[in-house]
Formats: structure tokens, sequence, C-alpha cells
């Protein structure tokens, strides 16, 4: 990787404003249920407390929409990140107000603090860039450190925004990650399969058209793929699909016969009456979806045609979820 990283940059007696993504799933009570985008953070903020520096962290959490909800707050990721680091870590209960002020005022070296979800902060999501400037005053920052490798696709006032005004190097997840992408894009074993989910084909159609000049096998899953069903002529009862995006996905559709890549979509689905978790389900075929149902995952034979394709891959490029794996009964594609 040609990037910098902090390995490359001077570290003594400079401020840090460090973006993690410390987006991780919580259950109702706050408990978080999977700590690991924390754990991965760990030898970042491990390597600028050695090297003495005062560090500000800023994440997101969720998407609260630039307002307070204490649902979304960052607290519970304190108390783990303090855990994990076997040390205190100070928590500011604003994001650029008096107290997130205060406190990385008082910032020693080699102390940590993290913000309150910065998407409490209308400006966040939009790269309001007086946002930007007032994280790097609030926190002093002389260095920022991008390690959101999670939300690096996004341009957001804390994770670009941020770059206009001050030096800005890779911590050592996004090294990690950049590390391994480059090397799958640049150089993949093959078979070569690409699973992309999600809700939006619009999210993701920079991704897709890169992808269909590099992958053997592109395997659609999630809510974007009733746009390609719905685009194939399939009827898909209530599933969520891109109306406008019809055409798109039948120029994918081209591009990938054009250029031999095999595009698998889902064979039958998972349905369900209504958006809730215990909803009543059942497996049909894509040609049998019932009025007013909705797909939520890839059916079974799905699951057992992709993952047969999977068993033979030497690269494997995962984004998006297969389903609504928020809810159990339709987290099995996923899983
Ligand atoms: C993620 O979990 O995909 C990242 O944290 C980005 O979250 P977002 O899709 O809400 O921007």
């Amino acid at each position: 990787m040609n990037k910098k990283t902090i390995r490359d940059v001077d570290l003594k007696g400079k401020t840090i404003l460090l973006r993690c993504d410390f987006n991780v799933p919580m259950d109702e009570n706050g408990n978080i249920t999977d700590n690991r985008r924390i754990v991965a953070a760990i030898p970042t903020i491990k390597y600028l407390i050695e090297n003495n520096c005062k560090i500000v962290i800023t994440s997101h959490l969720g998407r609260p929409k630039g307002k307070v909800d204490l649902k979304y707050s960052l607290k519970p990721v304190q108390e783990e990140l303090s855990r994990l680091l076997g040390k205190n870590v100070n928590f500011a209960n604003d994001v650029v107000g008096e107290d997130a002020k205060n406190k990385a005022d008082k910032l020693k070296n080699g102390e940590v603090l993290l913000l309150e979800n910065v998407r409490f902060e209308k400006g966040e999501e939009k790269n309001d860039l007086s946002l930007a400037q007032k994280l790097i005053s609030v926190s002093k920052a002389d260095l920022f450190v991008s390690d959101a490798f999670g939300s690096a696709h996004r341009a957001h006032s804390s994770t670009a925004g941020v770059a206009e005004f001050i030096p800005a190097v890779a911590g050592f997840l996004m090294e990690k990650e950049l590390d391994f992408l480059g090397t799958a894009l640049e150089n993949p074993k093959r078979p070569f399969i690409a699973i992309l989910g999600g809700k939006k084909v619009s999210d993701k159609i920079g991704v897709i058209d890169s992808f269909l000049d590099k992958v053997d096998t592109l395997m659609i899953g999630g809510a974007m793929s009733y746009t390609f069903l719905k685009a194939q002529g399939y009827d898909i009862g209530n599933s969520i699909y891109e109306p406008d995006k019809l055409d798109l996905a039948r120029e994918i559709m081209k591009k990938a016969k054009e250029k031999g890549v095999k595009l698998m979509l889902p064979v039958d689905t998972k349905v369900g009456k209504e958006f809730k978790p215990d909803t009543e389900s059942k497996n049909v075929s894509i040609s049998e979806i019932p009025e007013g149902w909705s797909g939520y995952d890839i059916g079974e034979e799905t699951i057992r045609i992709y993952s047969d394709e999977l068993k033979n891959a030497k690269t494997v490029i995962w984004n998006g979820p297969m389903g609504l794996f928020e809810f159990d009964q339709f987290a099995d594609g996923t899983n």
C-alpha cells in the first residue's frame, strides 16, 4: 500500500482525531452483542497511546439522522473500549459542545477521549465543513487518523471533511483492509466471487461496475435482488425494490453477460406477511411470491446453490446482508 499510515509520521506530542467505525450491534438494553469492530480498532489506539499521543475518537452508531437520540449513544462503546484497553476512556456527552471541549482540554498525553455519536450532529452526513472544522478545533487535533474502514465509502464531515484541514493518515485497520482488498482486486486467486447484498443497487453501482471487470461470479442477495428480479419481469409482491433502477439492473445483467461474468440471482425467497420479527413466513420460488407478501431473505434452495458455488471460490469479497438479518427468522441467508 502506498498510502501513509501512522507508522510513517512523527506522532510525538501530537493530538489525534481518530475516526473509528464503532457501529456495533446492540440489544434493546444497550448491550453490545458483537464487539468485533471495537476489537479491530485496538491496535491503532494502543499504538497511539504508546506514542504518547492525546487521542480523541469519533464514530457514528446507527442512523439517528442528525438528532440526539440516546438509543444510539456511544456510552456502551466507551465501557467496552475501556475494558478492552484495560484503561479508562473518557467520554464526552456531546460531539462538539461544551462537554467535548472541556474534556478535550483536560486530556493528557496517552489518554483517550471518545466523543458522543457524531451523527447526532445534522451536518455530519452532509459533509458540512464547518462541523469538520469544529471537530478539529474542539479536539485541538493536529493529525487525522482514518481507521473507519466500514464507513470509508461515506463522505461525511468526520470521515472526509476533516481531512481538508489537517494532515491525514491511515490507521492499522484501514491499512490491513486496503492491503487485503488491493491484493484481492489486483491479483485475485480464482475463482473470484463477489457477494453483494443490502438495499440499494444505486448505492453499489460503482462497486458492481468495477467488479464486473474482475470477478468470475457476482452473487446478488438482499433487498437489491428484487430490483433485478423485477427487471426480469417477476412479480415480486410487496418486496422492496427501486423502480427507477430497473434499467440500470438490466444494463448490469447485460454487461455481466458480455464480460462472461456469472451473475447469480435468488431462485427462491423467504417471504413474510408483515414487517415484524414474528410475522408469518414461508419459503417460495421467486415466481410464486404471493400478492401482498415481501421477500425478506434468500430462500433455502438459493442458500444451497450459493453455498455450493462458494465452496470452490479462492477469493470472496462480501458486501451487504442477504436479507433482513435483524429479524432472526430472516437471518439464515446472511448467516
Ligand atoms: C456499516 O455498518 O455499514 C457502517 O458503519 C456504515 O454505516 P451506514 O450504512 O449507516 O453509513
